[in-house]
């Protein structure tokens, strides 16, 4: 594997590796990737992603390239391909990008020798979330089968919901969802929160992406009708537990209280971001390096398809 860009591309085998080299980082075993350079370019706002990127390539002992997207020629109109050519004719081996058109990397990705991240493209996905979240799941559980999860809050705009109920169902748990009518997609199981928190073992909570909304979003008695109210947290089962890709709003989808409550992994994520993009990291320079030796035994003859 050169770059992730999608859930959808991860076999379970793969996925379950990614977990065991998570699990192997937080233990402290880290491989060193020294002598090799990663460049973050987030053209949308972000505050876990790009820093625990940055995290994660500091700790491989990688020499980081931070693109700042107001200071980037992208505002003097170089397209995004030209960024990242450019990027990689610096010597960028690793590109982690967050930018807001659905599916704009693969075009991207096929014409670069280096690994291209998908770091959030607009609604459409944002793959090491969900490996991070896949992962917390897994060290919770144990196990996928017979987890029940649901998903809450702004299911139509939000690439998280996308990468996590394609990759969880593929692994064996059930997702259903919990939605106001306008933010759902047609597609898909939905409970009431009621429901929701009586039967799951994970509620995933979502922040409303207003930033996406075409109109004005209705914001009034949202956490009494929809949300996590102290009142719901207290009806769920017995080990079940609450999670949130964050950012966060206070109030809004979830009672301010309930963020760190004894349920809570929402800051356990976020520290699981960090190895899980350190294990995501060393898969794609391994699948870079035998890519690249396939092109070169092609170039030289030795074997038929690359
Ligand atoms: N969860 C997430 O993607 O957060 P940021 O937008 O802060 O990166």
């Amino acid at each position: 594997m050169k770059d992730l860009l999608s859930m959808n591309q991860l076999t379970n085998e793969m996925i379950y590796d990614l977990l065991d080299k998570t699990h192997r980082m937080k233990k402290g075993e880290f491989p060193s990737l020294k002598g090799t350079f990663a460049a973050n370019l987030f053209l949308e706002p972000s505050t876990r992603t790009k820093q625990s990127f940055y995290v994660a390539e500091k700790r491989l002992q990688m020499e980081v390239l931070d693109i700042e997207a107001e200071q980037s020629s992208i505002l003097k109109g170089e397209t995004l391909y030209d960024s990242v050519r450019t990027l990689e004719a610096l010597g960028a081996d690793v590109l982690t990008i967050r930018q807001s058109e659905r599916g704009a990397l693969k075009e991207i990705a096929s014409r670069t020798k280096a690994s291209i991240i998908n770091a959030g493209d607009g609604t459409g996905e944002h793959p090491t979330q969900s490996l991070l979240d896949l992962y917390t799941i897994y060290e919770e559980f144990g196990t996928f089968e017979n987890i029940i999860v649901t998903i809450a809050g702004d299911i139509k705009h939000s690439r998280v919901a996308r990468s996590n109920a394609y990759a969880l169902e593929q692994l064996g748990a059930t997702v259903q969802f919990s939605a106001p009518d306008a933010w759902r997609e047609k597609d898909g199981t939905y409970v009431t929160m009621q429901e929701a928190v009586e039967t799951s073992d994970v509620v995933m909570l979502l922040r409303i992406q207003k930033e996406r909304h075409q109109n004005q979003t209705p914001m009034d008695s949202y956490l009494e009708t929809y949300g996590l109210t102290k009142q719901r947290a207290s009806l769920m089962k017995p080990g079940a537990i609450i999670m949130h890709p964050a950012p966060v709003n206070r109030g809004v989808e979830i009672d301010s209280d309930l963020v760190e409550c004894s349920r809570s992994r929402i800051f356990e994520q976020m520290n699981n971001g960090v190895y899980m993009r350190m294990a995501i990291i060393q898969t794609l320079m391994e699948g870079k390096h035998y890519e690249n030796h396939k092109r070169i035994q092609m170039e030289r003859g030795l074997c038929a398809t690359v």
